[in-house]
């Protein structure tokens, strides 16, 4: 019998989930914990690259640990872990590090993007942050991974990163491919359609998080900015109705030209209702779940504990191979 894929996939306890969290990742990992050997760290490390709270660092952690799991993360079927808790992870980006050139770094969408808006904090990690997440993901030799459109960049990069490796001293790691939905994989702000829906955007209106009570859910999509046409057509002149459309389509499961066939004659007002009901029927039972299970931290650190332990044992076998083929000392005992 032949091993299931692995499939490895986190998020950055950064601001608050989003929508676009849901719809462009967390959606799409669910599905396949009963098809392939599934791995979701939370990618901490990644959070400190700007500057963070550490007296609320903790509990915003264990908030997204529990969505994970409210969105229907089996920790039994699937590892769910904190990256900082294996430190294989830091082990093998260092590694890594001295294998990817600077100006590839350079040249990340991201790094620029983020560079312009902390331009105070430019620090190393920012730069060096995708070799980090090159090696969450070769660390268990993932070869699915999930992700929405904005990471497609950094795959390419990994994928870059475990080829050069293997050239030089052997073939270690499998490549990885990005698995990006049709559908879901780029939703935008709301308040301003040209920019991505992102979880550390500071303003609210911009964005739908899971956590949002269902009201000002419903209220921020019906205020959302769309154009003067009254025309309801997915077209990258109407990015609003386009992201409108978009997001129904990945909250319901159906194509984005039924949807125009359906809405054709109606009005924006009559779209944005039932955007803003498919996103509340989705998002309310995450809440339930996620108001249960945080209501017991004692257990989720428990399951925490457990996730280690499952995702260091696995962890261990690459780095020594790793290590081995690197030419280290062997680590005895
Ligand atoms: P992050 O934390 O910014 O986002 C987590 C996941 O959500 C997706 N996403 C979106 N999808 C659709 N529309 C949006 N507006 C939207 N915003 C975010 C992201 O594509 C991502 O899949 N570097 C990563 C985290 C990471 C990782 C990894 C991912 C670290 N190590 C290993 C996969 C595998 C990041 O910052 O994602």
């Amino acid at each position: 019998m032949t091993n299931p894929p692995v499939l490895l996939s986190g998020i950055a306890p950064s601001g608050r989930l989003t929508l676009g969290n849901y719809l462009g990742a967390i959606r799409h990992w669910v599905g396949r914990q009963d098809r392939d050997d599934c791995f979701f760290p939370l990618v901490d490390l990644l959070a400190v690259t700007v500057r963070h709270d550490p007296q609320r660092f903790a509990d915003r952690c264990r908030d997204f640990v529990a969505l994970y799991l409210a969105c229907g993360i089996d920790a039994q079927r699937s590892v769910v872990f904190v990256q900082s808790h294996v430190p294989a992870h830091c082990e093998l980006a260092w590694i890594f590090e001295c294998h990817t050139p600077i100006d590839e770094l350079h040249r990340m969408t991201q790094f620029k993007d983020k560079s312009r808006r902390h331009a105070k904090n430019v620090n190393a990690g920012l730069m060096s942050y995708p070799v980090l997440m090159a090696a969450d993901i070769l660390l268990y030799k993932a070869t699915r991974v999930p992700v929405g459109e904005d990471q497609r960049q950094h795959l390419e990069l990994t994928r870059d990163i475990a080829q050069r490796f293997n050239t030089l001293y052997g073939p270690v790691f499998p490549l990885p491919d990005a698995h990006i939905a049709a559908t879901g994989a780029r939703i935008m702000s709301l308040a301003d359609p040209s920019k991505k829906m992102s979880k550390s955007d500071s303003v609210d209106a911009n964005i739908v998080t899971l956590l949002d009570e269902p009201a000002r859910i419903a209220r921020k999509i019906k205020r959302s900015v769309t154009d003067s046409e009254s025309v309801i057509r997915a077209d990258p002149t109407k990015p609003g109705v386009t992201n409108l459309l978009n997001i129904l389509a990945a909250a319901t499961d159906v194509g984005i030209a039924s949807l125009e066939d359906r809405f054709r004659g109606l009005g924006y007002g009559a779209l944005k209702t039932e955007v803003a009901d498919a996103v509340v029927a989705l998002i309310e039972p995450i809440q339930e779940r996620f108001r249960d299970i945080r209501s017991d931290p004692a257990s989720l650190d428990r399951l925490l504990a457990d996730g280690r332990a499952r995702a260091s044992e696995r962890a261990a076998r690459t780095m020594s191979e790793v290590f081995e083929t690197l030419g280290l000392i062997p680590r005895l005992g």
